[in-house]
């Protein structure tokens, strides 16, 4: 294939905006952003627009009921799944998104646009969970069907082709699915599916063997970019003041990190290897707490979960213990004092979470049922035991730390440190 020579496109959040609250404010903040952002950033190739961080603090969601509701759809897809069986592929009690990162992305022509989870641990983009999908003249209705089952929601409704507009990418024909029936999406408008284009197989109904072309693969093969790869620039979330998300297609953007990227071979090791993932291991301090095994690194699980062993192993050692109210393990401030290092080994370079990385932004406290004074850790328990392919999954508290590198053309991810990696935001 003929390799286009176009500049990486950024997608860039807001300069003011780092956690809001659902409610009238949201738009309000978009559009306001959406005027800051059209001012071109790194270069004029660069093209922004909205990708925040939203948490829903007026609900009770509990975090970790909802994650692993997701972890336990992720893990049993053993297969593609064929649409007749997705509906009752998994059963789980539906849950809001608590933490969300939401890009604002164009459908049709002039577009309207939809507030998108960015989801590296799905496939299919679709939109009609809040906003209503309107048709224009770049609108073409397939005769097929598409549902997805992500076991904290779900979505079901018809295959369009549509402009889909990115940033700066202008996407043609693009497959979205326009939602009739959706759970466990409010606040939100649909998915943005950056994972691999695998997981769109058995989406659409009549059943199909075939993938669906994903926004990233388009957008490569119309020539707007010259690599499959998405780079993830997540960050800390504060009280504080103004944080920026950075989705960019088609390369990585260097203001973004430090040092340089360290790449990994994606993990062969199955189910994992479904998703975006990778082989780790992890050490709290010296002891080790996972040896290296396979798990996923994944934009739309909020907390860091590793296998059981490996929990029990990190609760005793930290000294933590579970808190019924938030699902979390809640860690005393003589403890938080001495709190190690927790260290990942991947691609044979070290990440560490310090201490502070390691505990749920305080200010967030009481968004998800906790008390304001408690001191809680974002470490959590698969449920299941390690050696079963899918023993850890690096979710939005171990992104906000790291620059993440989803490369498709390469088959492997990479990962750097940022300026974030030692902040004590938390
Ligand atoms: C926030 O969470 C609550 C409780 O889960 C839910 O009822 C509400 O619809 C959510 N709001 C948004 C905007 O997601
Ligand atoms: C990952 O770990 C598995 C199991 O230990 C091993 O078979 C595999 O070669 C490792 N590397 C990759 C890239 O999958």
């Amino acid at each position: 294939m003929q390799r286009p020579s176009s500049p990486p496109v950024s997608v860039l959040s807001p300069p003011q905006v780092a956690v809001m609250t659902f409610g009238s404010s949201f738009l309000a903040l978009l559009t306001l952003a959406l005027t800051v952002a059209a001012t071109p950033i790194a270069s004029s190739s660069f093209v922004s627009l909205p990708f925040a961080k939203v948490v829903n603090t007026t609900g009770t969601a509990n975090i970790v009921q909802k994650d692993l509701a997701r972890i336990r759809a992720l893990k049993e897809r053993t297969r593609p799944v064929v649409f007749e069986d997705a509906a009752s592929a998994v059963s789980v009690p539906i849950t809001n998104e608590l933490v969300s990162y939401i890009a604002s992305v164009g459908v049709g022509s002039p577009a309207t646009t939809y507030d998108l989870i960015v989801d590296t641990g799905s496939s299919n983009t679709w939109v009609g969970a809040g906003t209503k999908y309107k048709t224009t003249s770049t609108s073409v209705k397939t005769s097929n069907s598409v549902s997805v089952e992500y076991g904290s929601g779900s979505f079901s409704g018809t295959e369009y082709t549509d402009t889909v507009t990115i940033g700066s990418l202008v996407i043609t024909g693009q497959s979205i699915g326009v939602a009739s029936r959706s759970s466990g999406f409010d606040g939100v408008d649909g998915i943005l599916g950056i994972g691999p284009l695998d997981l769109t197989q058995g989406t659409l109904s009549p059943a199909t063997e075939s993938t669906i072309p994903t926004v990233t693969e388009n957008a490569f093969t119309q020539g707007f970019i010259p690599s499959e790869v998405v780079a993830v620039s997540f960050e800390p979330t504060t009280s504080e003041e103004s944080q920026n998300g950075e989705l960019t297609f088609g390369g990585t953007d260097s203001s973004k990190f430090t040092g340089s990227i360290t790449y990994t071979s994606l993990t062969t090791t199955e189910p994992a290897s479904f998703y975006w993932g990778i082989n780790e291991s992890i050490e709290y301090g010296t002891t080790s707490i996972l040896s290296t095994t396979a798990g996923i690194v994944d934009t739309g699980t909020t907390l860091l979960y590793i296998a059981s062993d490996a929990f029990s192993k990190y609760e005793k050692a930290t000294g933590a213990t579970l808190d019924d109210e938030t699902g979390l393990l809640k860690i005393s401030s003589a403890n938080f004092a001495k709190l190690q290092n927790l260290v990942f080994t991947i691609g044979g370079e070290t990440f560490t979470l310090t201490p502070n990385a390691q505990i749920w932004p305080r200010s967030l406290n009481t968004a998800i049922g906790g008390s304001a004074s408690s001191i809680y850790l974002i470490v959590n328990n698969i449920g299941t035991p390690s050696g079963e392919g899918f023993d850890f999954i690096d979710g939005q508290v171990f992104l906000e730390r790291f620059y993440a590198v989803f490369d498709t053309s390469n088959n492997r991810f990479g990962l750097a440190t940022t300026s974030f990696t030692t902040a004590t935001s938390n």
